[in-house]
């Protein structure tokens, strides 16, 4: 008996390990702000693993104006519940893109028609942002599938680990951006690197955009990293419509992990995207707060204070006075589709907090008339569900983004997109 549990405690120890993928990463930021599992074990400094430890909680309501006033239909949502939530997670959460206007262009710096042995169109796209005497580029990749003889509809990552994921020469292929098999499944794939909008590490928000746009002292709510890179995916997809392979409708933004608390956050600043797919996206992303289960916000808004607004860091501990829960952010995302997925492993990301988030964020979708009702408890290992506009799977596993993921991204797109 002792034996086991102190198996079961070294796992447990071990996890966020894994779950953070101190071995399998090495982006600049992630290095910078990683800490050890000794330092993560200390005690007093665990992270809670156990179901028994969540706290009780109750979540902000979703349908009830901050007026008081029940939200019963898709436009009441619109136009006064979706953008009183928008403004919360701006103020509290991801913080504010600055007003300063910009300039934009678009330079498509080459086309290889047949790519893939003829199977796609390769586009490499730079797009040019400037303001003042500053400016940055955002490289696109974009593959568009021949045989379709129409536009096609695109998923397009941000991407936040690197050429070696995601070449455009496919000579390295990765299962993190499969394109090939997308590919012959009819979508287009497109990608961009988080770090050509604003670099993965606590600069004091001197770099990337930041350099361009901010212009004024930082407040509370001042962007920060994720919303950043949320808004480069909005300058892709301002490229995507105009390109003529492509099916403008029907764009999803995808993201893994810190990735996927970007993506959400795109999808809810610029209901452009037709979807929203969040793998592994965790605390931050689509896992609910108030569980304070695997990462927290106290944890969090430490290590990777560049994220979010600095706002977030006061709801560390304090979890209940937020006025806004992830499944929230999920629920922005309403009436278009949307994904999340997680891993039995990565209990860091907090799995089961991350169905929960989705479950409550259905009443939302529910309100265009679709039905997206979707079981209360967590589906099995490798079992996809879909309700409507909104889709799971719990793969066993750990912390990653693979074929096998992006195999249901598009058994759910097939339905939800097409
Ligand atoms: C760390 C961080 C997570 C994040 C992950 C990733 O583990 O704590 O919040 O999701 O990095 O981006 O891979």
């Amino acid at each position: 008996m002792r034996s086991l549990y102190r198996l079961f405690l070294t796992v447990a120890l071990l996890l966020p390990m894994f779950a953070t993928g101190i071995s399998a990463q090495d982006e600049e930021g992630w290095k910078a702000s990683e800490k050890t599992v000794q330092e993560l074990s200390k005690p007093g400094n665990t992270f809670n693993y156990y179901e028994a430890k969540v706290p009780s909680y109750i979540l902000p309501q979703l349908l009830v104006t901050s007026a008081g006033k029940k939200v019963g239909d898709m436009n009441i949502w619109n136009e006064s519940r979706r953008p009183e939530i928008l403004e919360l997670f701006r103020k509290n959460v991801f913080g504010r893109v600055p007003e300063t206007s910009f300039e934009k262009s678009f330079k498509v710096i080459s086309t290889d028609k047949k790519a893939l042995n003829g199977a796609a169109t390769l586009k490499l796209i730079d797009i040019n942002i400037s303001s003042d005497e500053k400016a940055l580029v955002i490289h696109l990749t974009l593959f568009t599938p021949n045989k379709a003889g129409k536009p096609a509809p695109v998923f397009l990552l941000i991407d936040n680990r690197g050429p070696a994921n995601t070449d455009p020469s496919r000579k390295v292929k990765s299962e993190f951006w499969p394109v090939e098999e997308a590919i012959a499944r009819g979508y287009g794939m497109a990608v961009f690197s988080n770090a050509d909008v604003d670099p993965d590490n606590f600069d004091g928000f001197k770099n990337g955009i930041h350099a361009l746009l901010d212009k004024k002292p930082r407040t509370g709510d001042s962007w920060g990293a994720l919303a950043a890179w949320g808004w480069g995916a909005s300058r892709c997809l301002d490229y995507l419509i105009t390109d003529k392979d492509v099916a403008g409708s029907k764009v999803a933004v995808v993201g893994h992990s810190r990735g996927g608390k970007a993506a959400l956050w795109a999808g809810a600043e610029d209901q452009r995207f037709a979807m929203v797919v969040s793998n592994e996206s965790g605390c931050g992303g689509a896992a609910l707060a108030r569980r304070q289960y695997g990462e927290t916000i106290e944890r969090i808004s430490t290590s990777f204070p560049h994220w979010f607004c600095s706002n977030y860091r006061s709801y560390g501990n304090n979890e209940d006075a937020m006025p806004v829960d992830m499944h929230m952010l999920l629920a922005l995302t309403a009436p278009r589709a949307l994904y999340v997925d997680c891993a039995a492993e990565d209990l860091w990301g907090d799995p089961r907090g991350s169905y929960l988030s989705l479950y409550s964020a259905v009443p939302a979708f529910n309100l265009s008339g679709t039905n997206c009702t979707i079981p209360e408890n967590m589906p099995p290992l490798n079992k996809q569900i879909i309700g409507g506009k909104v889709g799971f799977h719990i793969r066993d596993g750990g912390h990653n983004m693979l074929l096998s993921d992006w195999n249901r991204f598009m058994d759910f797109a097939d339905i939800a997109l097409k």
